[in-house]
C-alpha cells in the first residue's frame, strides 16, 4: 500500500447544508446501510441532480433507472459481480450511457460524483460497482442493447458513525507543478 493521509470522516451534522467544497472532499464510499428510509424527496433530488449534470455535447444520452424495494434490490445484487452489498442499500441507480460516444465513460464518471455529492449533502450515503452481468441485467431491468449499464449506485444512510477513515497518497505523490516529475509540494507553494 502507497503512503497514505488517513483521514477521519463523520457524518454530516442532521440536518446540515454542506458548502460544496466540504461535501466534494468529506465523502466516504459506504456500503454497509441502516435500515433508515430514505425520502422520495431525496431521492427526486438525486435523480434531478443527475439529470442538471453537463455531459460532452450537451448530448444528455444517459437514462437512469431508480431501484429500490427489497425484490428488486436482491436482484440487482444478484445480477452484479462486485456490488452484492447493494442489497442492503435503501435504493439504487443503473446509470445507463451511450457507448458510441467516445467520452461516455467521462460522462458516466461526472453524473455518479454528482449523484453522490447530492446525496451527502442529505446524509446519504453511497458506494458504486461496476462489475455486473449484462444478459441478467437486460432481462431483470429491460435494459436497451445500445446503452451500456456503465456504472451502478447504491444509497443509504451509513450503518455506522463516524463512517471510517479516506486513505489518500499526499499531495506531493499525485500532483506535479508545471511539469511531469515536479512535486507539488504544499508548503513551498503557499510560499512562493
Ligand atoms: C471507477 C470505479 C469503480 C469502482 N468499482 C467498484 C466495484 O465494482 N465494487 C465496489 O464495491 N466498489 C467499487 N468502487 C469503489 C472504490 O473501491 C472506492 O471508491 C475506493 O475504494 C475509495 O473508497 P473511500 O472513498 O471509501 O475511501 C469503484 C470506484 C470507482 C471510482
Amino acid at each position: 500500500m502507497h503512503e497514505v493521509y488517513p483521514i477521519p470522516i463523520q457524518l454530516p451534522r442532521a440536518g446540515a447544508i454542506l458548502d460544496a467544497y466540504e461535501a466534494a472532499t468529506s465523502r466516504l464510499d459506504v456500503a454497509e446501510f441502516s435500515p433508515k428510509p430514505v425520502t422520495a424527496d431525496v431521492k427526486l433530488k438525486v435523480i434531478d441532480a443527475a439529470r442538471l449534470t453537463g455531459s460532452g455535447m450537451n448530448y444528455q444520452h444517459w437514462k437512469f433507472i431508480l431501484v429500490q424495494g427489497r425484490d428488486r434490490l436482491k436482484t440487482l445484487a444478484n445480477d452484479s459481480t462486485t456490488g452484492k452489498w447493494v442489497e442492503g442499500a435503501n435504493f439504487a441507480v443503473i446509470v445507463l450511457t451511450n457507448p458510441k460516444y467516445g467520452f461516455h465513460l467521462i460522462d458516466a464518471g461526472r453524473v455518479l460524483q454528482t449523484m453522490q455529492i447530492a446525496a451527502w449533502n442529505f446524509g446519504v450515503a453511497s458506494r458504486i460497482y461496476t462489475g455486473l452481468n449484462r444478459e441478467a441485467m437486460e432481462r431483470d431491468f429491460g435494459l436497451p442493447k445500445d446503452l451500456s449499464p456503465s456504472v451502478i449506485l447504491g444509497f443509504g444512510y451509513p450503518a455506522r458513525k463516524p463512517l471510517g477513515k479516506k486513505n489518500r497518497k499526499p499531495i506531493t505523490e499525485v500532483a506535479y507543478l508545471d511539469r511531469f516529475g515536479n512535486p507539488l509540494d504544499p508548503d513551498k507553494f503557499r510560499q512562493q
